[in-house]
């Protein structure tokens, strides 16, 4: 064995171990560089007799055509290795199913969606919709909706007090939604069509009543509102949201001392199997109170009774929540359990609309 063939041994054992391009250009360069081992043979060439040259000559160029080829081929290879590492390492297993986007995963609340399907109903009829504080005054909530001070109306309300303020002023949690129709007519003109939806509270607990619970009130004034107005709007309103071509409804006097004359509204309903259905049937349910606006209400508000009037209305939504949707029991709207909210809950883009359809 020659020199050159333990040279040649040597080095295409380099570059075959060689692992990485740097390693391999280290090899490249200890013998084809400057001063690498095979660049050092050619310049013997040069010191030799022509016979030597003659002899010499193609085994030392062929030694480094041979060693030139097995790195282009061995850079090749290793390039070829580093794009399929990449590859490997980069894969995406599309196997995996699919996770639906949070616009698509997040529910709204059955009280949420029963608010837009109200405001849009109404808004179809030219209301728009108000809103008061949750903490009311004493005044807002009470006196100036003809509450005497120490009426026996105000008992009636389960109220819970705040702490007396530096004024010993005491605050309410405010009991319905009425102090914004107080609100409204001290910061408008008539005419007035406002809906006011809202959270409200009384000290009170059971199966279907929470300490918290919502309203919608509805206020509308102007110099000719009847009580055939109000009917008519109550009347398309049940209709509209109960998703039934006509609902029977039953106005039976009561009292409240914001309204005279006032009534109670019961509509028509058959709890055959369990379950309740509207339009049809023997039984009924309370919904709602109403009337036409006390003068004594409308002058606390400074309008002249002798030249407006109109007619009011407040509603329990959670009551009607659980009716157009079947849910038994009150308290689980309030308990924030996701899994009832996934079962009860309506899809985030499903936006009631009247066009649309309430409940798509
Ligand atoms: N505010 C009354 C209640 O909570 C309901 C109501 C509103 C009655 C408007 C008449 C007019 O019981």
């Amino acid at each position: 064995m020659t020199d050159l063939d333990t040279l040649e041994g040597d080095l295409l054992g380099q570059v075959g171990s060689a692992s990485d391009e740097a390693s391999l250009d280290a090899v490249r360069v200890a013998a084809l560089g400057k001063k690498g081992s095979i660049s050092e043979l050619l310049k013997t060439l040069g010191g030799m007799t022509p016979e030597e040259r003659k002899e010499r000559g193609p085994l030392i160029n062929g030694l480094r055509d041979r060693v030139q080829g097995a790195i282009a081929t061995r850079r090749e290879a290793l390039a070829e290795a580093a794009l399929e590492a990449r590859l490997s390492a980069e894969r995406i297993d599309i196997t995996l199913p699919v996770r639906d986007a949070p616009e698509s995963r997040g529910r709204i609340h059955p009280i949420s969606q029963v608010m837009d399907e109200i405001t849009a109903i109404f808004a179809d009829m030219g209301f728009s919709v108000a809103e008061g504080p949750d903490i009311e005054t004493d005044d807002y909530n009470f006196t100036a909706l003809n509450f005497p001070p120490g009426h026996p109306a105000r008992e009636m309300h389960d109220t819970f007090f705040l702490a007396p303020d530096h004024n010993g002023q005491r605050k309410v949690l405010r009991t319905h939604t009425s102090p914004v129709q107080i609100r409204t007519m001290r910061s408008q003109e008539p005419p007035i069509r406002v809906i006011c939806p809202g959270r409200t509270y009384r000290h009170d607990s059971d199966q279907t009543h929470t300490p918290m619970f919502h309203q919608v009130e509805g206020l509308v004034i102007d110099k000719t509102a009847t009580i055939a107005n109000l009917k008519w709007v109550l009347e398309e309103f049940c209709r509209t949201f109960f998703e039934v071509d006509a609902v029977k409804m039953r106005f039976r006097p009561s009292f409240f001392p914001f309204t005279e004359p006032s009534a109670e509204v019961d509509i028509q309903c058959s709890r055959k199997g369990g379950e309740i259905r509207f339009g049809e049937g023997t039984d009924w349910l309370e919904i709602l109170g109403c009337g036409m606006v006390h003068p004594n209400v409308l002058r606390n508000c400074g309008y002249d009774p002798d030249f407006v009037q109109g007619f009011a209305f407040g509603m329990g939504i959670d009551r009607i929540a659980m009716l157009k949707y079947g849910t038994p029991d009150l308290r689980p709207f309030f308990e924030a359990d996701v899994r009832w909210l996934e079962h009860y809950g309506f899809r985030p883009l499903d936006i009631p609309s009247l066009v649309a359809g309430l409940t798509s």
